[in-house]
C-alpha cells in the first residue's frame, strides 16, 4: 500500500488552490509544488496572494511554481472573471481544490445579496467548479477536492431550504455547519454527475487545524474565546493539508469518487450528508442562485 502521507510526482499536472494565501490552503499548494505540480493560487487579496505566491514558489525552488489569480468567492461576478482568467492562464487542469471558506459570527450579506457564510463557502466554488468543467473533462484523469468540515454534523435538520439564507434565524456555527453539509452534497451530486467522466469529485475534513480560520473577528464572543483557548492543541497547517494533499495526488484515490475522507480514509459522514435527494435539490437551487446557464452545467 503507498504511504498516506507520501510524495508523489505531479510534474506537467496542473492545481488550482482556492483560499492558498494562508493556512490549509497554503500548505497545500505549497506541497503540491513541492511535488512538481505548477500551482495556481488563488486569493481573495492582491498583495496576501502575491507574498503567497512568491512563498510557495521558494518553496519549491521553482520559478513560475506557483502564479496568482484574484477574485472574491463572495462576487459571483468575480469568480466568473477568476475562472476566466484561470482558463485563459492554463491549458490544462488537473485537480481543482475547493479550499476557502469563512465562519461569520453575525449575518452579512455579499454583492449578490446573498447570505455570506453559504455564498463564499458554497455557491462561489460550485460556480468556480461548473465553470472550470469543461477544462477538467478535456485534462483527465482530473479530480476535484472539496474542504468540507465535521462542522456538518451539526446540521441535522439538513439543508433549510425554506432558509436557505438563513434569513428567519442565524448562528455562525449553524450556518457554517450547513454550509460544510453543502460542500459534502455538492461533491456527492457532482459525482453522479461525472460518473464515467474520468473527473472524480471528493471532499474531506481536515482536522482541527491552528489556521487563520474565525481570526480578524470573523468570530466574536463564545465562538472565538473557544478558538483561542483550544488552539495550542490543535494540528498544524502542514497536517490539516495532508487529506487535501493525498485526495489531490495519490495514486491510491485514482477513480475513488463521491466519498468523504477523514485523515485519508474515506469516512461515511452523517445521514443527513448522504441524502442523495436533497444533494439533487441543492444543485438545483444553487444553478439558480448562481445563474449558471443549465448548458454550461455539468
Ligand atoms: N481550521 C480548521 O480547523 C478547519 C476545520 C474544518 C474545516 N476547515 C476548512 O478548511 C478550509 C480552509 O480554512 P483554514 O482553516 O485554512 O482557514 P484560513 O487560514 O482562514 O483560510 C481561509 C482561506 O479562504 C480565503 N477566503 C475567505 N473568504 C474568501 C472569499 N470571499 N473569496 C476568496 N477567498 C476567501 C481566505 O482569504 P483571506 O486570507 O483573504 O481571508 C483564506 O485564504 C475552509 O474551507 C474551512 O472551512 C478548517
Amino acid at each position: 500500500m503507498p504511504d498516506r502521507q507520501g510524495k508523489f510526482d505531479m510534474q506537467g499536472k496542473t492545481v488550482v488552490v482556492t483560499g492558498a494565501n494562508s493556512g490549509i490552503g497554503f500548505e497545500t499548494a505549497a506541497t503540491l509544488a513541492g511535488m512538481g505540480a505548477r500551482v495556481v493560487v488563488t486569493a481573495r487579496n492582491a498583495d496576501k496572494g502575491r507574498e503567497a505566491a512568491a512563498a510557495i514558489g521558494a518553496r519549491a525552488g521553482r520559478d513560475g511554481a506557483a502564479q496568482l489569480v484574484v477574485f472574491d468567492l463572495g462576487d459571483l461576478a468575480s469568480v466568473r472573471r477568476g475562472a476566466d482568467e484561470i482558463l485563459d492562464q492554463v491549458p490544462r487542469l488537473d485537480v481543482l481544490v475547493n479550499n476557502a471558506g469563512v465562519v461569520l459570527t453575525e449575518r452579512t450579506e455579499t454583492v449578490d445579496g446573498y447570505e455570506a457564510t453559504f455564498a463564499v463557502n458554497h455557491l462561489g466554488p460550485f460556480l468556480l467548479t461548473n465553470l472550470l468543467l469543461d477544462r477538467l473533462r478535456a485534462s483527465t484523469p482530473a479530480r476535484v477536492v472539496t474542504v468540507a468540515s465535521a462542522a456538518h454534523g451539526a446540521a441535522r435538520r439538513g439543508m433549510r431550504f425554506d432558509d436557505l439564507q438563513s434569513e428567519h434565524h442565524y448562528r455562525g456555527m449553524g450556518v457554517y455547519g450547513r454550509s460544510k453539509l453543502a460542500n459534502i452534497l455538492f461533491t456527492l451530486e457532482l459525482a453522479r454527475r461525472l460518473e464515467g467522466t474520468g473527473v472524480t469529485a471528493n471532499s474531506l475534513h481536515p482536522g482541527t487545524v491552528r489556521t487563520g480560520y474565525g481570526a480578524d473577528g470573523d468570530a466574536r464572543g463564545f465562538l472565538a474565546f473557544g478558538i483561542k483557548v483550544a488552539r495550542p492543541f490543535f494540528l498544524s497547517p502542514a497536517k490539516g493539508a495532508r487529506t487535501s494533499v493525498f485526495l489531490a495526488s495519490s495514486p491510491e484515490v485514482a477513480g475513488v469518487s463521491g466519498q468523504y475522507f477523514v485523515k485519508c480514509r474515506p469516512t461515511q459522514p452523517r445521514r443527513w450528508a448522504r441524502d442523495t435527494e436533497a444533494a439533487r435539490r441543492l444543485w438545483q437551487v444553487s444553478e439558480q442562485l448562481t445563474g449558471l446557464a443549465a448548458g454550461r452545467a455539468a
